[in-house]
């Protein structure tokens, strides 16, 4: 494909990017636009020597960069959040074509990811230690946060840049370097922005970009002893291996894994309001979040009336290419992500499911295209309650009381996102209280921003990202005990 379609041609990248080069490799691999299924670009295919020459180039820059100050890092984080601000069409338009999503949706997700450049840039320069009243008179204790060293990052399809900044931003904000493997579904916005990363003064080995054979690259993250700190957001099957090869280097790790978010209405809600939360939850980026609405239990009361609601909205949804024009809906990433929606959903049907309401398809034949759908009377044990849909599927299950709500919203191994909605003030503090999850969202379906700490419990995963919290994970506590003498 052509680069004229962008502004700046010279953002679409399709080499890897080392030690502040852009390196070809022998092989390449295509990236294709799920909504056509046309090859966009040819992008290099680097396995385990070009990993190892990443970690070998972000080892090499971490003593000069951790020895920047946090004024002269955050310096470089803002002008590379002014640089990606400045080239947002051609960002969502890069993103748009590799990721499917609405251009719309895309131009929100370019803003998000530039804000955690922002938001660390302003962190950088509060990380602060501590002084510790001393257990003896001749005693000084005082507590430093230094980088934890060089980090390796796995990131996802889904979010193709703020997944990036959300954990590339705090890593250099202290004083760590980077090596990044993004989905190799979706390279281009992330070469772009290391591309504009480099505009802006980042030094060369400080964020490293390789992308082509996921599970060889993924040895050498996971293995490498020099890699201090691994982070990834991806499915929990593979989140799971990888945590557990960190382990035989003992590297600090976060995961941010799947999710299967009950989304519950109770008899009390704002009608208008559940509805509008639940398109923003469900259906934001075709369903393919992990903190997306997966189960709808909705309270006997209110059940058909919120049912009626959301059919209406359901049923104007359309799906098309986010390029071609305005469209509600982007595709699915691929044909395995179209066929577990529909997966799911024979599957309820088959036990008992009524389908209430369809969107439309307008997108090419060739795109990975999914209706989105509004199911009533799911049975509890319907796939699409045990597991994570990743899809424009919505299926509601109707409750009776408060506890068997909470009962039914905490019976998953994941723990990422959930929410709720009630006008009622103390069962709003009852029910967040006793939801067995990282983040709850309150009458509002969107939960998502710089300022908040993102991450789950259970096996949705552990650390956190954004807010003050999205630090921790790239330092490393140091004591410093002093014994002097006495007067
Ligand atoms: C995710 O799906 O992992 C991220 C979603 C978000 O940041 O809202």
């Amino acid at each position: 494909m052509s680069d004229a379609w962008l502004s700046r041609p010279d953002l679409l990248r399709t080499e890897g990017f080392i030690a502040g080069r852009w390196e070809e490799s022998d092989t390449r691999y295509d990236v294709l636009n799920p909504a056509t299924g046309a090859c966009l670009a040819r992008v290099t295919q680097h396995g385990a020597e070009a990993a190892t020459r990443a970690v070998d180039a972000a080892s090499a820059a971490l003593a000069a960069w951790s020895a920047t100050t946090a004024s002269e890092r955050a310096a470089i984080l803002r002008r590379w959040h002014e640089l990606v601000l400045e080239s947002a069409e051609d960002l969502a338009r890069l993103m748009t074509a590799e990721q499917g999503k609405p251009l719309a949706e895309a131009r929100g997700e370019v803003a998000y990811a530039a804000s955690f450049l922002l938001w660390f840039a302003e962190e950088a320069r509060r990380v602060y230690g501590s002084v510790i009243p001393g257990n003896a008179p001749t005693r000084r204790l005082t507590v430093i946060r230094q980088p934890v060293g060089v980090v390796a990052a796995i990131t996802p399809w889904n979010f193709p840049a703020a997944m990036i900044t959300r954990k590339v931003a705090p890593a250099l904000a202290v004083g760590c370097t980077v090596v990044l493997k993004p989905s190799e579904l979706t390279p281009l916005s992330a070469l772009a922005l290391a591309h504009l990363g480099a505009e802006a003064g980042v030094p060369p080995g400080v964020f490293n970009v390789v992308s082509g054979e996921a599970p060889a690259i993924g040895e050498v993250l996971t293995g490498d002893p020099r890699v201090r700190k691994f982070s990834f957001t991806g499915s929990t099957a593979v989140g799971k291996m990888l945590a557990a090869k960190c382990m035989a280097t003992v590297k600090r790790v976060s995961l941010e894994l799947g999710g299967n978010a009950p989304f519950i209405v109770f008899d009390d809600a704002d009608i208008d309001a559940a509805v509008s939360g639940a398109i923003a939850s469900k259906f934001r980026n075709s369903g393919q979040t992990c903190v997306c609405a997966n189960r709808f239990l909705v309270q006997d009361g209110i059940y058909d009336r919120f049912a009626a609601a959301l059919a209406r909205k359901v049923g104007m949804l359309n799906a098309g290419d986010g390029l071609a024009g305005a469209s509600d809906q982007g595709p699915l990433i691929n044909a395995a992500a179209v066929a577990k929606v529909e997966r799911h959903c024979a599957d309820a049907v088959e036990r008992g499911a009524r389908i209430l309401a369809r969107g439309q398809v307008s997108g090419p034949p060739e795109g990975h295209f999914a209706r989105a759908t509004l199911l009533v009377d799911v049975a509890p044990d319907a796939l699409l309650v045990r597991e994570e849909t990743f899809g424009p599927l919505a299926g509601l299950i109707r409750f009776d009381h408060e506890e068997e709500a909470i009962r039914l919203a905490n019976d998953t191994p994941a723990g990422l996102a959930a929410y709720l909605f009630t006008a009622d003030h103390s069962r709003a503090t009852r029910v967040s209280e006793a939801l067995e999850y990282g983040m709850v969202g309150l009458n509002t379906g969107l939960i998502s921003t710089e300022v908040a700490p993102f991450g789950g419990i259970k096996e949705s995963g552990f650390g956190r990202e954004g807010s003050q919290f999205g630090i921790d994970d790239y330092v490393s506590i140091k004591l410093v005990v002093a014994e002097i003498a006495p007067a």
